[in-house]
């Protein structure tokens, strides 16, 4: 049974969200440190630091590097596929290749692989992709989103990698930031669930199942409060107006908005989190003490292992790499994503110890974390299988995983006009005209973070187009025509104009402007001229101002970016199954003079929970 928006918000309501109660403490980890103090008191510092190094595979330099600075971790970034291709194949002798090198070296210590799995095992070409963060937010259903997350580890341990950087926990304010659509909602309350279904969906019902991965929470923390024009540099004088930003606030709001939805997925046993690569008020967080140690691992009582961000390390403010290194340890992290410059971390993190910069119990906490979470994995057990695994393989991209991926689809489309019952569309009409640059484009249905880290427009991958679904949803005798730009619609019976975004991921999203592009309000406006009641489905990952087709459409529904199965929305258009998704954004309105939530020119179009049904 799936639970009413009305009940989601009550279920979420029941999760402790106040921040300063420190959580029941579940031992997820510590069970584990009679093992890591004991492999610890065999390391040397080389090998402790090893185990603190994860650079990004595509600026490996060598595969023996993997026991020459003894590395406990690799990355895939969003853009460093295998050289011999995107494919699953290809994926698993990647993964396969350097576990097997961990494994052969000395200490015999297996590699943490991790990879934006946001959204299904989104890297690979075939795997499914869900709906992002921002439609599942939507669906309400903690349950369904867990399922989700469980194929999604099934479609990882595919190839053999077992890290996921998911759940992501943002609660985003400002629609106009890039980042938007990888927030389940503005509201902590309704994101608290989603993650804690994240992390049991990636974890298992244990970790050491070898078809669990660890989770990754992220971006800890306010990396979706950051004020305007506070954004990263661009290198040319110019900011990124919110991406990477300051979210200035005093503590017990920062708490409330901004931390408080951690907790219960650190109660589920997440075991790894991300620093946020943003500020909160002028302190970059991976360089926070306060947040990262007394907050988030005394009080809190975060027992896993800190992953900072993508070389965020080097934006902290400092002399140089070698004190922004000695800063960030210092805080709190654990285990540094050095993409490219692992030699350097590495030796530069050794003088930071030898000269008494870094304490060497400092190190020594880092790396306890860390092999906890190896043997709470399973791991450490020379028994446990680390490459892929069969059934996995074989379940890869399948129908199943693919008809929960279109139950997401379903039940995240919102429904926000619906007049004189123009939805659904009859399966029977004679004529459907169909427009716009979102119709017949899975890379422009899936988003960003989909086979690249960008994303792109076009067939990218496997899956569904909306177009490509509706014609096997109609009667025999119905026609479908397709014009991007909507022209020739006249003597349809209905118009459908799916129009919206296109890809993009964190910086590159920042918008000044979230107006409907104008070839999208002309394809409305080509149906409208010819008379018939017009559809328009919003694909985008965020709310856009809508006003310019508010009144020429009869109907509305946003679809978010819905992933490879278009059929979800399909079978929304035309009545298969009655919307049921709930706003987890408030909508803003276009005379709004910010879209800073809470701001006084902040003006609402539909509330946070509207959504229409049939
Ligand atoms: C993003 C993270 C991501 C990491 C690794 C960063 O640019 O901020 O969300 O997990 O890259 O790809």
């Amino acid at each position: 049974m799936r639970t009413t928006r009305r009940e989601f918000f009550a279920l979420s309501g029941a999760v402790a969200l106040s921040a300063d109660a420190a959580p029941a403490k579940a031992h997820f980890f510590t069970p584990f440190d009679p093992q890591a103090r004991t492999l610890l008191a065999t390391l040397s510092l080389d090998e402790k630091i090893g185990q603190m190094t994860q650079p990004d595979q595509l600026f490996l330099q060598s595969l023996d590097d993997i026991e020459k600075y003894h590395l406990g971790s690799l990355l895939s970034g969003g853009d460093s596929d295998p050289k011999t291709g995107n494919d699953l194949v290809s994926w698993t002798e990647l993964y396969e290749r350097y576990q097997k090198r961990a494994l052969a070296a000395k200490r015999r210590i297996p590699l943490l692989y991790g990879i934006d799995a946001v959204h299904g095992n989104n890297n690979l070409i075939g795997a499914v992709c869900f709906p992002q963060n921002i439609g599942l937010g939507c669906t309400g259903n903690a349950k369904l989103v867990e399922q989700c997350a469980r194929i999604t580890a099934l479609e990882m341990k595919a190839c053999g990698v077992n890290w996921a950087f998911s759940p992501c926990l943002t609660a985003p304010q400002d629609i106009r930031w890039g980042r938007t659509y990888e927030g389940y909602s503005q509201d902590p309350a309704v994101i608290a669930p989603l993650g804690v279904a994240v992390t049991r969906g990636l974890q298992g019902k244990s970790l050491n199942d070898p078809l669990s991965v660890v989770g990754c929470a992220k971006h800890f923390a306010g990396d979706g409060g950051t004020f305007w024009g506070t954004g990263q540099p661009k290198g040319n004088g110019e900011r990124y107006p919110l991406d990477q930003g300051d979210t200035r606030l005093d503590e017990a709001t920062f708490r409330k908005l901004h931390l408080s939805q951690y907790i219960p997925s650190i109660r589920a046993g997440v075991g790894t989190i991300m620093p946020s690569y943003s500020s909160w008020n002028g302190i970059k967080c991976s360089a926070n003490k306060r947040l990262l140690t007394e907050i988030l691992k005394d009080e809190m009582g975060f027992e896993g292992f800190l992953i900072s961000d993508y070389g965020a390390l080097q934006q902290i403010p400092a002399a140089n790499f070698k004190e922004q290194i000695a800063i960030s340890i210092n805080a709190g992290m654990d285990m540094v994503m050095v993409p490219e410059k692992y030699v350097d971390f590495f030796t530069l993190l050794k003088e930071n110890v030898a000269e008494n910069k870094v304490p060497m119990a400092r190190i020594d906490d880092a790396v306890t974390r860390i092999l906890r979470v190896k043997f709470a994995m399973g791991m450490m057990d020379p028994k446990t299988d680390l490459m892929s695994i069969p059934s996995a393989t074989k379940a890869f991209g399948s129908a199943q995983h693919r008809e929960v991926a279109r139950q997401a689809v379903r039940e995240s489309q919102v429904l926000l006009k619906n007049e004189k019952k123009t939805l659904p569309i009859s399966r029977s009409a004679a004529r459907i005209h169909v427009g716009g640059k979102c119709a017949d484009d899975l890379g422009n249905q899936c988003g960003g973070w989909t086979i690249t880290w960008q994303g792109q427009s076009g067939e990218t991958t496997k899956g569904t187009t909306i177009l490509a679904a509706m014609k096997k949803a109609i009667s025999p005798s119905t026609q479908i025509r397709f014009a991007k730009d909507g022209a020739g619609a006249e003597g349809a019976t209905i118009g459908v104009a799916i129009i919206g975004e296109t890809p993009y991921a964190e910086s590159a999203g920042d918008r000044v402007d979230l107006h409907l592009a104008p070839e999208d309000v002309a394809v409305v406006q080509n149906m409208k001229r010819a008379g018939i009641p017009v559809v328009a489905v919003i694909v985008s990952g965020r709310p856009m101002l809508i006003e310019p087709i508010l009144d020429k459409v009869d109907a509305i529904l946003a679809s978010w970016l819905p992933g490879t199965e278009g059929d979800g929305v399909s079978d929304i258009l035309f009545g298969a199954f009655k919307p049921s998704g709930k706003l987890s954004f408030t909508w803003p309105s276009g005379d709004s003079t910010s879209l800073h939530i809470g701001d006084p020119g902040y003006k609402t179009l539909f509330a946070m929970g509207h959504g229409l049904t049939y």
